[in-house]
C-alpha cells in the first residue's frame, strides 16, 4: 500500500522499493543505534521484516521496519527522516502509516526510544507498567 503526502512525497511498503544501500548508509553511519552495523546484516532485516516503510520523494529519504507475529504482537524499529527533510511532519505520517495504517494496527506494539518519547506518545505509546521486562 501507499500513501501520498503533501510537497511530492510519498510512503509506500513494497519493499521492492526500498533503496537497501541508503537504509544501510543512514543506519551503519548517523543513526545512533545501529552504528557500524554491516551491509549483509542490515539486508537481512530488511528481508525478515514484516514490513518496511519508505518514505520517498524521488530517492528515499525515511524508514522504518516493522517486526510482527501478524496477530499479538509487534515492533516498531529503526524509524528514521533524514535531516534535510526534518521538521515538516513527515516522521508523524511515517509513524502513522507504519502502525495505524497497516496490517498489524490491532496488535500490541513495542519499541525502544532514546529521546523520541513524545513523538511516539501521539499514537499511543506509553511507557510500560510493571509487568514488561527485557533482556
Ligand atoms: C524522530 C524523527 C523520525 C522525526 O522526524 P521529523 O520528520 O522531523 O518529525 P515531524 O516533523 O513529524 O515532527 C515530530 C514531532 O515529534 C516531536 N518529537 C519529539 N521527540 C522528538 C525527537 N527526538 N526528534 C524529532 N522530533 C521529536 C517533534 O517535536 C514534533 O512535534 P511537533 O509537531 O509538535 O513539533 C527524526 O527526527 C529522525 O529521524 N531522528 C533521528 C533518528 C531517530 O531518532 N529516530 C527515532 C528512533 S526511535
Amino acid at each position: 500500500m501507499k500513501r501520498a503526502l503533501r510537497d511530492g512525497y510519498e510512503l509506500n511498503d513494497d519493499s521492492l522499493r526500498i533503496d537497501r544501500e541508503a537504509v544501510h548508509r543512514y543506519s551503519s553511519e548517523e543513526s545512533y543505534w545501529a552504528k557500524g552495523r554491516p551491509r549483509a546484516v542490515q539486508d537481512e532485516l530488511i528481508e525478515n521484516a514484516a514490513r518496511v516503510v519508505g518514505l520517498h520523494e524521488g530517492h528515499q529519504v525515511g524508514f522504518s521496519r516493522t517486526l510482527s507475529d501478524g496477530h499479538a504482537q509487534s515492533y516498531l524499529a529503526d524509524v528514521y527522516v533524514l535531516d534535510e527533510h526534518r521538521g515538516l511532519g513527515l516522521g508523524v505520517e511515517l509513524v502513522r502509516f507504519s502502525v495505524d495504517e497497516g496490517p498489524f494496527v490491532k496488535t500490541k506494539w513495542f519499541l525502544h526510544t532514546a529521546d523520541a518519547h513524545d513523538l511516539y506518545r501521539r499514537f499511543g505509546f506509553a511507557e510500560p507498567s510493571d509487568r514488561a521486562l527485557e533482556r
